[in-house]
């Protein structure tokens, strides 16, 4: 068997193992979590209830009497809805949001995460960062020496270049939400985790038992486009079969393996920005194909 054949089967392998009990876990996680919000939202409006209920009750029993109901008690009642009603809409603006409440927990359980070995030899684990809201997703391959130390996604080289990349696109870095296939740092020696240029692309297995939150994750922020940054992440969202080099610069519909979408969500792949460093002269095929995607959005480049 070859080494690619061996690293797709223990890739398969770990992913049918852990493929029903991710599933559990997320949903029965994410369940809670939209439980508790609805619970706190149904106390609040309760609240807000109870107050406009007792000030109806006077007026109306007020009402009913003759005499009405002193100014100063009158004023004293609005008084007392005025603040409750903004005690229950700062309450309601607190709470997180379902979408924010799912970001959250994936973050949480990727900082747990020991489904691989990347697990213990990663200094922080990088689940991804940015707009929840976001139109367009990057996803690079895994987190660098850099990105290990902050668990912050592209914060090294080619974050500084994929930042110029988003913003020549029209895009803030706080617009656009950046994640990575992988979210624990792949060390070609991981017993050394100081040394520089340890980097290495993740294996099969490692990318079978980690895609899934980069799915959830996809699926929960439900962007309109995702950018695959690099082979790896083409490989992994595109397909396993068909070269980089074909696939590049095309739009595609997403297809998912762990979860499904509850719209279409289209993707481009281009080049990764550290790969741009390393040969500068892609640089132009590389905004070539993100022209594309801009097209397709129907937007013009904020620059060249
Ligand atoms: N390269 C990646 O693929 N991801 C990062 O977060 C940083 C560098």
């Amino acid at each position: 068997m070859t080494q690619e054949l061996k690293e797709i089967a223990q890739g398969l392998k770990a992913f049918l193992l852990n493929a029903e009990e991710d599933e559990i876990i997320l949903k029965a996680a994410l369940n809670q979590e939209k439980a508790a919000f609805n619970s706190m939202k149904t106390r609040a409006n309760e609240t807000a209830d109870k107050n406009a209920g007792e000030v109806l009750r006077r007026e109306t029993a007020s009402a009913a009497q003759t005499a009405p109901i002193p100014a100063k008690e009158q004023e004293k009642s609005a008084e007392i809805m005025t603040q409750n009603t903004q005690k229950t809409e700062t309450q309601i603006s607190n709470a997180p949001a379902d979408k924010a409440a799912e970001i959250a927990y994936i973050a949480d359980m990727i900082k747990n995460c020991q489904r691989c070995d990347l697990g213990k030899t990663r200094i922080k684990a990088v689940p991804g960062e940015g707009n929840i809201n976001a139109k367009i997703m990057f996803v690079g391959e895994g987190p660098g020496y850099e990105e290990d130390r902050q668990g912050r996604p592209f914060v090294g080289r080619a974050g500084q270049l994929l930042d110029k990349i988003i913003a020549a696109m029209g895009f803030s870095r706080e617009e656009v939400f950046i994640a990575n296939i992988v979210k624990c740092h792949p060390m070609v020696d991981p017993s050394n985790p100081d040394k520089r240029s340890n980097d290495r692309a993740p294996k099969s297995d490692e990318i079978a038992v980690c895609r899934r939150y980069l799915e959830q994750q996809i699926k929960t922020i439900s962007p309109d486009y995702v950018v695959a940054l690099g082979g790896v992440a083409a490989k992994t969202l595109i397909s396993e079969v068909q070269p980089f080099g074909s696939v590049r610069g095309k739009i595609f519909d997403l297809k998912l393996s762990c979860v499904t979408l509850d719209k279409p969500v289209k993707i481009l792949a281009t080049f990764h920005p550290a790969a741009l460093l390393r040969n500068p002269g892609w640089k132009k095929d590389a905004w070539e194909n993100l022209k594309v995607l801009l097209a397709d959005m129907g937007r013009k480049p904020a620059s060249k």
